[in-house]
Formats: C-alpha cells, sequence, structure tokens
C-alpha cells in the first residue's frame, strides 16, 4: 500500500498532508526517514510520523488454506523453512493462523487478523470439533476402534469420545476419518499410536461445519459471510 495512504487510512492525515510531511522528512519507515510519498509499505514494516508510530487500520480478513505438508504453521521460523503465511502472501493484511497443523499434516487452516476470533477458537473452554483424514499403517481391529472412540491415553490425559469412520481397509493400511474435540499437541498422531498404528498421512479436512472441499493443496479462498457468521457463533 503507498505510504500516503497508509497513513490516511490510519487517520493521521490526509493524502496531500501525508505525502507534505514525507516531503519533509517527517516520516520514517524502519527508522530511518523516507521522504518519497510513493514508497510501497511492506507487511512489516514499521511506519512512523513524527516520532509516533502508526498502526494501519486493517479490514479483518479471514482466510481458509490448504495447507500443504512440508510448511510450519507460523508467520516466520528460526530455522528458515516454508511458513504458511507465505501462502497467504498477497492478502493486504497481517493474518496469522488459529491453531496449528504439524509440519507434515496438510489441509484446513484458518488465518485472520482478527485476534478476538482466534482467540475465541482456540480456547481450550470451547474446542470446536475437528476432522481429520488419516492414512495408518496396519489394521484397525473393532476393538481397536472401539478404544479410540471411548478415550485413549495420549501420555498423562485421557482424550475424550471421538467420532471415528474407517473408509477403507486393506493388509497394509487403514484410511480413517476422525473427529476429536480437543486440540493437544500431535493428538491424532498419538491417538492412533497408543493403539499401535502409526499415522502415515494426516489431513484437515474440517474444523466444525467448515469443509476444505475441493480447494487445492497451497491455495487459499476467503470465507463467505455466512461462514464467518458461523464461526463467531461457535
Ligand atoms: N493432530 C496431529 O497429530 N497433528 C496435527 O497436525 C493435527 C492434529
Amino acid at each position: 500500500m503507498r505510504l500516503n495512504k497508509y497513513i490516511a487510512h490510519a487517520g493521521i492525515a490526509s493524502r496531500r498532508k501525508a505525502d507534505e510531511l514525507t516531503i519533509n522528512g517527517n516520516v520514517k519507515i524502519n527508522g530511518v526517514a523516507m521522504r518519497q510519498p510513493g514508497y510501497d509499505v511492506k507487511p512489516g514494516d514499521v511506519v512512523e510520523v513524527n516520532g509516533v508510530t502508526v498502526r494501519r487500520q486493517e479490514k479483518s480478513e479471514y482466510v481458509l488454506l490448504n495447507k500443504p505438508t512440508g510448511y510450519i504453521t507460523s508467520v516466520r521460523d528460526d530455522k528458515d523453512r516454508p511458513v504458511v503465511t507465505e501462502l497467504t502472501a498477497d492478502v493486504d493484511a497481517r493474518l496469522f493462523p488459529v491453531g496449528r497443523l504439524d509440519y507434515n499434516t496438510s489441509g484446513l487452516l484458518l488465518l485472520t487478523n482478527d485476534g478476538d476470533l482466534a482467540y475465541q477458537l482456540t480456547h481450550p473452554k470451547h474446542q470446536v470439533p475437528k476432522t481429520y483424514r488419516a492414512l495408518v499403517a496396519g489394521v484397525l481391529s473393532k476393538e481397536k476402534l472401539a478404544r479410540l472412540r471411548k478415550g485413549v491415553d495420549i501420555g498423562g490425559f485421557i482424550t475424550s469420545p471421538a467420532q471415528v469412520r474407517v473408509i477403507r481397509q486393506n493388509p497394509r493400511s487403514a484410511l480413517v476419518e476422525i473427529t476429536i474435540h480437543e486440540g493437544k499437541n500431535r493428538q491424532v498422531r498419538k491417538m492412533f499410536a497408543a493403539v499401535g498404528n502409526r499415522v502415515q498421512e494426516l489431513q484437515r479436512i474440517a474444523i466444525g461445519e467448515l469443509y476444505l472441499g475441493r480447494l487445492k493443496e497451497g491455495h487459499y479462498r476467503k470465507l463467505t459471510r455466512d461462514e464467518i457468521q458461523y464461526l463467531k457463533s461457535l
């Protein structure tokens, strides 16, 4: 966004006045005077006018990403691995992920700049059910399914009842749909490990009634007004 527009949107000055302030050296970008009103403000730039940091009045944005494996659910990574926000970089807002998916998990990830909604959705008190499709090694016997449905010990924590449905079973692996009601770290992988089946592939396909659908991996779409309303009502 052009610097003069950025300053105007923040309610500091009109665009024309912003241009004047900029040309006169009253505006800094990342601590350095910037005298070009046409400068393109990048995400992460710190803009100061007369020594005061200007926060952008951002519109709330709600994005549903089909996260590929091999991406960290974060806005940055110390080790310089790919992060999910790289895939939504052309959304003009400082988005952050709502909750997280493992590096090796793909599927539905919400990103927003609406801190209130993110807080609401990730608060342990009102966990929204999340549905995953898991490819697991080996056979899932009736007994194992019953244990998963009832709740298993994943290292000091007993999971609450889960919905589990086998989509396909062959002698080497099973494709399973599982809906869980908590968001413990690596919960699905730990649940299957607890009954002796290793998760080979994991994809999140739904958060509550919000579905991944046919969105391609690495692609995102903005939520509809109804979907945003739905999330806020949870
Ligand atoms: N459960 C997992 O084990 N991994 C995820 O990424 C999400 C849920």
